[in-house]
């Protein structure tokens, strides 16, 4: 496998460790937002795409209950815990790039941090496009760059540290890889969309310790691929906890995460 693989990896065993150390910290604040921008729109049918272990997902049945919701993603492990923890959406494996489903389908296309990860962006917002009703709306969220979110930036310091010749680059190119909003916004625009919004968002995250979203890094996502490819797991985790709470502080830390949201209208 090569570092880039690696470094899109996401393994069967990584969705209950993405659930337990990562989803409180820098997920679920963005989904209460999202899903209160979703319920605006009173949507009767939403697609979910790139939902994860589902905190959207949750976020969007209470905030819209009475709309269908479809919940999609690209890992059928994410599927399955995703499943089990938001029983109210119906559940499908879909890649975004090409969606099992018929055209004009939905109301609403949301997708909370997942479209950094589709390889041809215009080709998924072009499959969104098509699925989504006359007057449907596409809602998604992007992170910042890599330096305006604390908890990642503090990450990635301690993979430098562990690594110095040959750091895993997860961070800096995928999930903030598409940073740029108006990038975004011409990639929306290209598939057919006329962007209705776009804005700045930054929140703050909480975490029990520095240590806790390191190991939500190095076993819950494609960055334990990139480490494990690289060698000694202890050593690595060693150096990543210290580097982090050097930079965050011992105990419970907080930290300010910067994302864009965008809307595009149909
Ligand atoms: C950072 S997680 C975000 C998950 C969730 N939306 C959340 O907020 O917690 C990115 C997700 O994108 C999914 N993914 C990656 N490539 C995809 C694709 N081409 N189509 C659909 N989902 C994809 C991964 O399986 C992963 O669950």
């Amino acid at each position: 496998m090569t570092g880039s693989d690696a470094d899109r990896r996401w393994a069967e065993s990584m969705p209950a460790a993405y659930e337990q150390y990562l989803v409180p910290v820098l997920f679920r604040p963005f989904a209460a937002d999202l899903a209160a921008r979703a319920a605006v729109l009173r949507p009767g049918r939403i697609l979910e795409l790139a939902a994860g272990t589902g905190v959207l997902t949750s976020a969007l049945l209470e905030a819209v209950p009475t709309a269908e919701v479809t919940a999609t993603d690209l890992n059928e492990a994410m599927v399955a815990f995703g499943a089990a923890r938001a029983p109210g959406a119906v559940w499908r494996r879909a890649d975004a790039q090409r969606l099992p489903f018929p055209d004009a389908a939905f109301d609403l296309v949301v997708c909370q941090f997942g479209v950094m990860f589709f390889p041809d962006r215009i080709a998924a917002f072009t499959e969104v496009r098509r699925v989504l009703a006359s007057g449907g709306r596409f809602l998604f969220s992007t992170w910042g760059p890599l330096p305006a979110h604390g908890f990642d930036a503090a990450v990635q310091a301690g993979l430098e540290r562990a690594f110095p010749a040959d750091p895993p680059q997860f961070l800096p190119t995928v999930p903030h890889g598409y940073s740029d909003p108006a990038l975004a916004a011409a990639d929306l625009r290209a598939a057919g969309f006329a962007v209705e919004d776009e804005l700045e968002l930054t929140l703050e995250g909480r975490a029990a310790s520095a240590a806790d979203v390191a190991t939500g890094f190095l076993t819950g996502t494609p960055v334990r691929a990139a480490v494990e490819e690289r060698g000694d797991g202890p050593a690595v985790r060693a150096a990543v906890i210290e580097e982090m709470t050097r930079l965050l502080g011992p105990g419970p830390v907080t930290a300010p995460m910067t994302a864009y949201v965008l809307r595009g209208a149909v």
